[in-house]
């Protein structure tokens, strides 16, 4: 049997932060290995709110020179960028036209974020989940990596795959692959410097409520002296009423390398400040091997670009045949 695929994305809109290696990257390189793995960078869902058609190159670029850099290996994951394979924008028009209005309507990031958008919603705000369902079944996947918040639109990408299955394929011959999400065991949330109940955020305006993969060791520094936590002496994962304290110890536990006991134990006595600079220095310790590689990346704009060229080809050779099932099972004839 052949290794299953698994097939994730995130999307280019800078500010890479520790809530996007630790939550996603770092568990892609880790599992690499055991799977088939198709990642890629979610440039078509980037302009669903509004964005700078300047930034939006430049973090794509960015964002992949970030996966490689994070270790991601092309013996094992094929990088692409979305809107480099066209398949993705062609079966989201087709699984449009099958997909329920209200069934997208009832999204939770949809309502959200459109409370947000106020009056600027896009249609493209609404198809978002579509889109990302012609993202996953182009591919066949078996797995999917998502966090909490992309749950939902899991179950709606199988929720659309069995409806086009019933609707257009024979019931022993589906085309479409229904997904299955891959939960990891230790969920990583990473949550804000600045407050731990929320998220750590891209969109964050502050730029001090996260550590970016790209801060340089004195930023980095100056965002834990001012970070957020509490005056108590004596550092506890878990305490509900100290969820800074059990963030920072969560991520100093997974940038070290140390597990949760070794953690608890070495930090149960500590004040902040004691803690603070042990924490800076492990943090930019830990991030320094990814920055070392990323300028190197980065300083070979035609290795990026054959990377690119390669990833396309490999997605493209799947998501085309899949594109022509659906096709063909929707009665479209083919081209002369
Ligand atoms: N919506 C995802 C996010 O913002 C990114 C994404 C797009 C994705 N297409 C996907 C993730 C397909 C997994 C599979 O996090």
């Amino acid at each position: 049997m052949g290794k299953q695929r698994v097939l994730s994305g995130v999307q280019p809109t800078g500010n890479y932060h520790l809530g996007n290696y630790l939550g996603a990257i770092r568990n892609w390189v880790e599992g690499q290995s055991e799977y088939e793995n198709y990642l890629f960078v979610a440039d078509l869902h980037a302009i669903t709110v509004p964005h700078e058609p300047k930034q939006l190159a430049s973090d794509t670029y960015t964002l992949v020179a970030l996966y490689l850099a994070c270790g991601l290996d092309l013996n094992y994951s094929t990088i692409f960028v979305q809107s480099h394979v066209s398949a993705h924008s062609e079966l989201t028009w087709l699984l449009n036209c099958i997909t329920p209005l209200n069934w997208l309507q009832d999204m939770i990031q949809f309502k959200e974020k459109a409370v947000k958008q106020g009056e600027n919603v896009s249609a493209g705000l609404l198809d978002y989940p579509v889109l990302m369902a012609s993202d996953i079944l182009l591919y066949q996947a078996d797995k999917v990596p998502v966090g909490e918040d992309q749950k939902q639109h899991l179950e709606l990408t199988r929720d659309i795959a069995a409806r086009f299955n019933h609707l257009f394929a024979q019931p022993d011959r589906p085309v479409l692959k229904l997904p299955d999400p891959l939960i990891r065991k230790e969920g990583a949330r990473v949550m804000s410097l600045a407050d731990g109940k929320r998220k750590m955020s891209k969109s964050d305006p502050s730029d001090l409520s996260r550590i970016n993969l790209l801060d340089p060791p004195d930023q980095i520094q100056y965002k834990i002296k001012r970070c957020k936590t509490d005056p108590i002496r004596g550092l506890t994962f878990d305490d509900p009423e100290r969820p800074e304290c059990n963030n920072l110890l969560t991520l100093y536990t997974l940038l070290s390398g140390k597990t949760k006991e070794e953690v608890a134990a070495e930090c149960q006595d500590m004040g902040w400040g004691q803690f603070k600079p042990l924490f800076t220095e492990t943090t930019i310790a830990a991030l320094k091997p990814i920055q070392e590689k990323y300028q190197a990346i980065t300083e070979d704009k035609s290795y990026l670009e054959s990377v690119l060229r390669d990833g396309r080809e490999k997605a493209e050779a799947i998501a085309n045949q899949t594109l022509a099932q659906v096709k063909a099972a929707l009665g479209y004839s083919t081209p002369l």
